[in-house]
């Protein structure tokens, strides 16, 4: 029997397990465990971050990232983590050069913007969980371990989620998936409207999903 409830950093070394294990292809995973971890810590303790975990006999099989107002939640990762997650990434490319080589070519003027609105006032202003207006919600990372996979944890992940920003006052939530991921079928079969083609701002094409909480 799954169970779903908030991610704690006591979960962190699991979920980052789980996250290499699934998701071994994406461009975060090539950084490292102790990066990822760092990601995930930063994550869960940034205001406005839904993060959650699937338990099956107390044990982590799943997790899932969010935020209830993405920009938000952003800008405050930036100011409160950006130059320790900057950092671990520096570290990993400097013994990767394939990895410095693809982290420069595809992120890093978005990567120098970011630091230097950092240093700027723009970035002062306090974070805050309610969100300003009629935000839209996202979902970055859903993840379920293989052993595990089709006994429902990823439905009960996605639906945690769904309600917790729906308490939140979230509208309409969205995120993207890679094109060639058999996870569209997973998010059509939830109810996500396919809303579109999409190039992330690091180039790669994404299939854009829609779930509106007011229908
Ligand atoms: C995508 C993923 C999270 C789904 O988790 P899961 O626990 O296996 O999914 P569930 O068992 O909750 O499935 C929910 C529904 O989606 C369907 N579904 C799940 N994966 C599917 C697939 N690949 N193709 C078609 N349908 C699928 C199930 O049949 C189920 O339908 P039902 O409830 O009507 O029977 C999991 O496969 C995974 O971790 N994949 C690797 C990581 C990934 O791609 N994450 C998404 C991008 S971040």
């Amino acid at each position: 029997m799954v169970s779903v409830r908030a991610m704690h950093v006591g979960d962190l070394d699991a979920v980052v397990a789980v996250h290499r294990e699934v998701l071994d292809m994406e461009f975060l995973s090539r950084f490292g465990p102790r990066f990822l971890r760092v990601y995930y810590q930063a994550w869960i303790t940034t205001l406005g971050s839904v993060a959650l975990v699937a338990l099956e006999d107390g044990v982590v099989v799943g997790g899932l990232l969010g935020a209830s107002d993405p920009a938000r939640h952003v800008r405050a990762m930036v100011r409160d983590h950006g130059m320790t997650l900057a950092l671990h990434q520096a570290g990993a490319a400097l013994i990767n050069p394939l990895l410095a080589r693809d982290l420069i070519a595809t992120r890093a003027a978005r990567y120098v913007r970011g630091v230097a609105r950092l240093v700027t006032s723009r970035w002062r202003q306090p974070a805050s969980v309610a969100p300003s207006g009629p935000v839209v919600g996202e979902i970055t990372h859903v993840l379920v371990t293989r052993r595990v996979q089709g006994q429902g944890a990823g439905r009960a992940l996605v639906e945690a989620a769904l309600a917790q920003m729906r308490a939140d006052g979230v509208h309409s939530v969205e995120l993207v998936t890679p094109p060639d991921l058999a996870a569209r079928h997973f998010y059509e079969r939830l109810g996500w409207r396919l809303t579109g083609e999409r190039a992330s701002r690091s180039g790669e094409p994404f299939l854009h999903f829609t779930f509106d909480l007011d229908a």
